[in-house]
């Protein structure tokens, strides 16, 4: 039970621990229900600190025995922890705990998945396990000893003992304990080897369940590519003899970088052709990536406190996007991390539960595992990169990792290794660390006398706790094109850092057309009124590919929203555009399908609201279907031609070019069950080899209101395997027109395949729920009310997905006012649930304003 009034914390209350930790020794006596776990820590005062109190998280822990020095003790032990009177001098502190890792059903701290022991102890889970200074700034080497009757036992660092029923594992890197790691379970190794830039081997493990091992390789090769990479790129070289990743079925989140021994939702790392989309093989790679950089970006230099967390995450996501730019195609990527950040970034900094990328304060810092610390953490990296250049950056690096190694740092300490590089202010850029909200760029042109003068002018709108903004430095990456479609000036870098300024362009011959904003070279909302006309030309001849892309997409938008506002029929630009675009042989295919792509329907949403509208569901899923339509009618002569071209008869990989054909491919599938009805995807379902291709066929035909059949043999084919019966669930709440979506996924949840107590599964309902758009809008509120009723279902079992969950609701106030009264009235019903997590309190708190 947690305590009644929530405590906030707050970054400016930060105060180091008064003591230091040279060396842990933990000893685990493996039980379901009764795990011991004796510990032995060598504490000293610590020089720079005044607060000697001595106190120890600990939470959901029977203290069985405490002593300082040898001597038993008695400490004053409450829910969240023990304090005890220590000398003021160096001391040992032991303790023995009792904990029940066979009921942890919420999977932070020592929890059971399938019969396996397994942790997760970032952020604070670690206090779950044993009384301990549970906070980033503590680093010490641990020392594990494993007893338990179980083939494989596993722990952070090198191995140092091992017989019969026990192993030993000695971590020589300071750490502190959120990247503390424990497995032990019936596991089987997929083996591999590294050697590194000083010719050091490395021994490397995949563990995964009986069962799994033919989906290990891909992840293998993965990790070598991400250990080779970061050696090319950054100069890192890993620093331990072995290197473990284990698969858990049974997992919050995507994975988790603990020191030697990483631990993956099964999701994240299992992959085979037959099981796994093009988009799983992309995410694990990237995954496998991210998990690996954060041994120096995060491990080796970690967080001073959790207000620091984008100072690991934002670098870490922005280093596994330069890896997958190198691996795959970096105009795509650059695309899609586009597309994500507007849809999971943007509804966050624009609605109530705004904040930071460096927050101020939190109640529960899992609620702040978000989009706006991980990717637009990520974007102020790419940001500094692009303002100080590539070689300042790397010299930057270089004297971080120099300057750093072994430390708990903060966004200042960051900041000054640029500063010290560069001799260049960052005061100003610096707000993008404590500034919330989306800032939006507004363009206005000027032509006279042969100078085009551009005006810039920048402004963020209130969010929560921050009614005044200040402008920040923005980097606007511009080109010019003339009329004939020629580019007149090549990419610049203009530096906006005022809320009005005017930059000139002269030497030119006729009015140019502006390219703004290319490579998305800031997150931010571009304000541009360009007529159908201009996109067009720029679609036609932007050099840059992400701005060439985007002016389809701006063409699609401009499109949806006319179509929404005032019933108008769908733009011949734009599809004449989207012809264009299809013929277009020397167009990367994965390209192409990305030109093909619609904003989400939320998107659609907030601009509407965004423009003073109400926006209706029903009316957005409306014109989504008109233009796919009309889009299918207008390109059908194309589509035989593209279906045989899209045919892939090499042997299936993974790889960008594979990956971007069979995308391609998909959206021509697509469009062709439109005007057939489902008779091509239908030879698609039955000649498929790969899980992209059947399950692309699936999705089509359930779209064109068949496949019931293809959804049960479907099923019958793969019920074995629960990340492909995950799929299998999504699928159908997502296909699912907006009169059905409820009733298909309260159905789902009365399946007998539907364990809700597990993360993956429980998110492909339900999640999926939340995600469709039109469906869980219903106008009576029945997808609002579901939502609730598993939210309220799973709260005392899972706090933490629960409460991530609780976004769905986060932008209610954009709607009419029956809907939002029925949200509200859902929000409150959650609210107001006895015992409720303090996860999910602040949540819908928030939520609420
Ligand atoms: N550090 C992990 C990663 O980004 C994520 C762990 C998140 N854990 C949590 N409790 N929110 O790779
Ligand atoms: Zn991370």
């Amino acid at each position: 039970m947690r305590d009644a009034a929530p405590t906030t914390i707050y970054l400016k209350d930060y105060t180091p621990f008064g003591y230091l930790v040279d060396s842990v020794h933990l000893t685990f006596d493996l039980a379901d229900h009764a795990t011991r776990v004796t510990s032995r820590i060598a504490f000293r005062p610590n020089p720079d600190a005044t607060d000697r109190t001595f106190f120890l998280h600990g939470e959901d822990l029977t203290l069985i025995r405490a002593a300082i020095d040898g001597a038993e003790i008695t400490p004053d032990v409450t829910e969240t922890g023990l304090t005890a009177e220590v000398p003021n001098a160096p001391f040992i502190w032991e303790a023995i705990v009792e904990i029940d890792p066979g009921n942890n059903t919420a999977l932070e701290g020592l929890y059971m998945s399938n019969g396996m022991y397994c942790t997760q102890c970032e952020a604070e889970g670690f206090r779950k396990i044993t009384y301990y200074p549970d906070r980033p700034d503590v680093m010490s080497t641990f020392t594990v000893r494993i007893n338990g009757d179980l083939p494989v036992l596993l722990s952070n660092g090198n191995p140092s003992g091992k017989g019969k029923g026990w192993a030993e594992w000695t971590d020589p890197w300071p750490k502190p304990a959120y990247l503390f790691a424990l497995v032990a379970g019936d596991l089987i190794a997929h083996p591999g080897q590294f050697t590194t830039m000083s010719g050091r081997d490395v021994a490397l493990n995949l563990w995964v369940r009986p069962g799994d091992e033919e989906k290990c390789a891909f992840g293998m090769e993965a990790l070598k590519k991400s250990m080779k990479w970061d050696e090319d790129v950054y100069g890192r070289e890993y620093d331990l003899d072995v290197f473990n990743i284990v698969a858990v079925d049974d997992f919050n989140m995507g994975a988790m970088e603990n020191k030697g021994l990483n631990i993956f939702n099964s999701s994240a790392v299992l992959a085979s052709p037959e099981t796994s989309t093009d988009d799983n093989f992309e995410r694990i790679e990237a995954i496998i990536a991210h998990e690996y950089f954060h041994n120096w970006t995060g491990n080796r230099i970690t967080c001073r406190d959790w207000f620091q967390l984008c100072l690991k995450e934002g670098l870490t996501v922005f280093r596994d996007a330069e890896f997958t730019s190198d691996m795959r195609s970096a105009p795509v990527k650059r695309i899609h991390d586009a597309i994500d950040l507007r849809a999971r970034q943007f509804p966050e900094d624009n609605g109530p539960l705004s904040h930071p990328v460096r927050p101020e304060s939190f109640q529960e810092i899992n609620n702040f595992y978000t989009a706006t610390v991980y990717e637009k953490g990520a974007e102020l990296i790419g940001m500094l990169k692009r303002l100080v250049g590539d070689e300042a950056y790397k010299q930057a690096l270089d004297l971080y990792f120099d300057r750093h190694d072994g430390q708990a740092c903060t966004i200042e300490d960051w900041l000054k290794v640029f500063e010290d590089t560069t001799g260049r202010d960052l005061t100003q850029f610096k707000r993008w660390y404590s500034q919330s909200g989306t800032p939006r760029v507004t363009v206005s042109e000027d032509w006279a006398d042969g100078v085009y003068t551009l005006t810039l002018k920048q402004r963020t709108d209130p969010t929560p706790g921050q009614s005044e903004k200040l402008p920040q430095v923005i980097p606007v990456a511009v080109g010019l094109l003339s009329p004939n479609g020629d580019e007149v000036r090549p990419t610049e870098v203009l530096e906006l850092t005022e809320a009005e300024q005017s930059f000139e362009f002269t030497g030119l011959a006729a009015k140019p057309v502006a390219s703004i904003l290319r490579d998305f070279s800031a997150p931010v909302i571009l304000e541009h009124d360009h007529t159908d006309a201009e996109r067009a030309f720029l679609l036609a001849h932007d050099t840059d590919p992400f701005n060439r892309w985007q002016a389809g997409r701006s063409l699609a938008q401009d499109t949806l929203l006319r179509m929404i506002k005032h019933d108008a029929a769908p733009g011949a630009d734009y599809l004449d555009g989207m012809l264009t675009v299809l013929r277009d042989r020397d167009l990367d295919p994965a390209y192409r399908a990305l030109m093909l792509g619609l904003p989400t329907q939320s998107e659609l949403a907030a601009a509407l609201f965004e423009s003073g509208e109400t926006p209706d569901p029903m009316a957005i899923w409306t014109a989504v279907e008109t233009l796919r339509q009309a889009t299918a009618q207008h390109v059908q002569d194309l589509l035989p031609r593209l279906l045989s071209e899209t045919q892939i008869d090499a042997p299936f990989r993974p790889d960008a070019e594979q990956a971007g054909k069979r995308a391609l491919g998909g959206t021509v599938l697509y469009l062709t069950s439109r005007l057939d009805g489902g008779i091509k995807a239908a030879e698609e379902y039955a000649a498929a080899d790969n899980m992209t291709r059947q399950l692309t066929a699936l999705s089509c035909l359930l779209r064109a209101g068949a496949g019931q059949a293809e959804l049960t043999s479907f099923y019958n084919q793969w019920q074995h395997d629960r990340l492909v019966v995950d799929k299998w669930f999504a699928l159908q709440v997502s296909t699912a027109t907006p009169e059905a979506t409820v009733d298909v996924t309260r159905a789902l949840t009365q399946h007998a395949d539907f364990n809700w107590k597990n993360p993956n599964r429980f998110r492909s309902v339900i999640s999926a729920l939340a995600m469709n758009h039109a469906g869980f809008h219903r106008p009576d509120g029945a997808g609002y009310e579901l939502l609730a009723d598993w939210l309220i279902r799973l709260d005392p079992v899972n706090p933490q997905t629960t409460a991530r969950m609780c976004s769905a609701f986060q932008t209610w106030k954009r709607y009419d006012a029956e809907r939002q009264g029925l949200m509200q009235a859902q929000l409150t019903r959650i609210a107001e649930t006895p015992n409720l997590s303090r996860d999910t309190t602040e949540m819908v708190s928030r939520i609420l304003g």
